[in-house]
């Protein structure tokens, strides 16, 4: 069988965060989405990962994700190797930098899932393979390209869209949603405790974007900065790793819900809802939220599997 061939010119670049990436390619990366979501739909079958071995690296937990890229990788050929912690040496008794070299060897790409950022980028310098980052405490840029095509999707553009991310404004998923906002010009706030805004260095990171993008950045801990959004954004209050901080991040985090009024406070008829998932309910959302028609969390879950297959077919 002969390996199918999908051009792109980002091939052999890592995907470690949007910071480096310009608008135009985001939304390259965007279309290659929409195209392998149409195919899939029509039932189309491809084998453009023929030949190709991705290792998955897992440090934390993952339906989504892990499911996203072991069955777009497998479904086109390729061959993906989940790897947990326990299954290998990273870090502990083996580097960083040494697992790096020698998957570099094997592998066609390395998917990695962990705590530190510095670690996915370790991989990427040395491993000398396209390296995409699946979560870490820093960032989750393969969720939010997803969400940006639900976004898409639903409103049919992105440029002038508000998107209001509510809670715990200094986790992965806020930093990462304000990164990839202030790219492609859509506005960001975020409805979160002074306590959890979100750090000087990713507004100062963003800033510049959001001018070159005409979009606006706004932080505040008042309910009136939800006004006008077209969507309510939020992530869990407890982030893995975290688990020692649920009492405080509960009694904190109590009047960013996302309910019912904070949905009306928009003041728009038709905002929607949107969630990275897993959700805990009636914690960061309300039951009744998740579960309305706003709430368009389940497209935006089936379009990680969508956008990861596309970055895949991008890079590697
Ligand atoms: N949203 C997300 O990353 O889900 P998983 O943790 O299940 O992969
Ligand atoms: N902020 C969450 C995102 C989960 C997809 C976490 O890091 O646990």
């Amino acid at each position: 069988m002969k390996a199918e061939k999908f051009k792109s010119p980002f091939k052999g670049r890592s995907l470690l965060n949007w910071i480096d990436w310009t608008p135009e390619e985001i939304n390259q990366i965007l279309d290659y989405a929409f195209l392998v979501k149409k195919q899939s739909h029509k039932g189309e079958v491809h084998q453009r990962f023929l030949g190709k071995t991705i290792a998955l690296i897992f440090e934390k937990r993952s339906t989504r994700t892990r499911s996203s890229f072991e069955t777009a990788f497998g479904e086109e050929g390729g061959h993906p190797v989940f790897m947990s912690t326990d299954d290998i040496q990273l870090g502990e008794k083996e580097s960083v930098k040494d697992t790096a070299r020698v998957l570099g060897r094997m592998f066609s790409a390395i998917e990695f899932r962990g705590f530190k950022q510095k670690h996915v980028e370790e991989l990427a310098e040395y491993s000398g393979i396209p390296v995409i980052n699946g979560l870490t405490d820093d960032f989750h840029p393969t969720q939010v390209l997803a969400d940006i095509m639900t976004l898409k999707e639903h409103f049919g553009h992105l440029k002038g869209l508000t998107l209001c991310f509510c809670g715990d404004g200094r986790n992965n998923m806020a930093r990462s949603l304000m990164l990839i906002c202030s790219k492609v010009g859509i506005n960001f706030s975020v409805f979160a405790p002074k306590e959890l805004s979100p750090d000087e260095e990713i507004i100062k990171i963003c800033t510049p974007f959001a001018k070159q993008s005409d979009a606006k950045i706004t932080i505040s801990d008042e309910i009136s900065v939800v006004k006008n959004a077209d969507a309510l954004y939020t992530d869990v209050w407890v982030s893995m790793g975290e688990e020692a901080l649920k009492e405080e991040r509960v009694k904190l985090l109590q009047p960013y819900q996302v309910n019912k009024e904070l949905m009306a406070a928009t003041g728009k008829p038709d905002t929607i809802f949107l969630h990275c998932l897993p959700a805990v309910k009636e914690q960061e959302v309300t039951e009744e939220v998740f579960e309305s028609d706003a709430s368009k969390v389940w497209d935006e879950a089936e379009n990680r599997k969508h956008t990861i297959k596309a970055i895949m077919l991008a890079l590697v």
